[in-house]
């Protein structure tokens, strides 16, 4: 797979790959007097109406933060319902992604995850294998860090002595993705918080302070809009960009 820092990557309107950090949950359920955990069950919904609107959008790649190595640190009882949750949304959504010809991944470590989640990931990963459509990939248990450590990880057991940047990147979880064009962050915060540390080498970032719950299509289009007005110069300096892609 091209690589932003070897190559140029493709310049296209829509973003190709969008990866979205899902934040504020929590704000929005304390700003209703709810639960924290009524935000996540929130931010379920909003995240099956993301990717329909990226479907619509022409959008090819989805990439949602779900569950970071470090959100283990959160009060059991939060994990624990956050378990629960994905479990459900395993064994109930992923057939109505299948319908929708979504092929549907799971990034991160499944170590710490219990059998039935585990065998959840499996399933819906078998199920959607073949299809064409959006690839909506969640992270869950993810860390960038530990994402390029398990690469290099694999690279050694198989006895490279020779690590390039191809090669690294191609045992990276999304190995086999194009890099995130477009990082959308709700909830206010402007940090990466350990996600897609190496693939995010050249994306354009954007931050709103939207709650991951109200984040809708209207919110999706304005962030595609931003993307649409930068100029990306890979390294270079604007007038050796063509035409149509110079900004200013
Ligand atoms: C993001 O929302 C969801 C997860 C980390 C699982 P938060 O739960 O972090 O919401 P805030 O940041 O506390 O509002
Ligand atoms: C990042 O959100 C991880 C997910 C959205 C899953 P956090 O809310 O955990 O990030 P920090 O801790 O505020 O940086
Ligand atoms: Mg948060």
């Amino acid at each position: 797979m091209n690589s932003s820092t070897q190559t140029i990557p493709q310049h296209t309107q829509i973003p190709q790959h969008i990866a979205v950090i899902m934040d504020g949950n929590g704000r929005w359920a304390k700003k209703r007097f709810l639960p924290r955990v009524m935000g996540h069950k929130r931010g379920l919904d909003a995240l099956e109406n993301m990717v329909r609107n990226c479907v619509e959008s022409g959008v090819r790649y989805l990439t949602v933060f779900a569950f970071s190595t470090e959100n283990w640190r959160r009060p059991e009882e939060e994990v624990s319902f956050l378990m629960g949750l994905f479990l459900q949304a395993l064994q109930k959504q992923v057939k109505r992604l299948h319908e929708n010809n979504i092929r549907v991944r799971v990034i991160g470590s499944r170590e710490r995850f219990n059998e039935e989640i585990c065998r959840g990931i499996a399933a819906a990963e078998a199920l959607t294998a073949a299809n064409t459509g959006l690839t909506l990939t969640i992270a869950a248990d993810y860390g960038g860090r530990w994402d390029i450590l398990q690469a290099v990880g694999k690279l050694m057991a198989a006895g490279e002595t020779d690590i390039s940047e191809e090669k690294l990147a191609a045992h990276l979880m999304l190995g086999d993705a194009p890099e995130p064009d477009l990082f959308i962050r709700t909830g206010g915060e402007t940090r990466i918080s350990n996600f897609l540390l190496w693939q995010m080498a050249y994306a354009e970032l954007y931050f709103t302070d939207i709650l991951w719950p109200d984040f809708d299509r209207k919110a999706l289009d304005a962030a595609i809009a931003s993307f649409q007005n930068r100029e990306r110069r890979f390294g270079r300096t604007s007038e050796q960009l063509p035409q149509d892609q110079q900004r200013s």
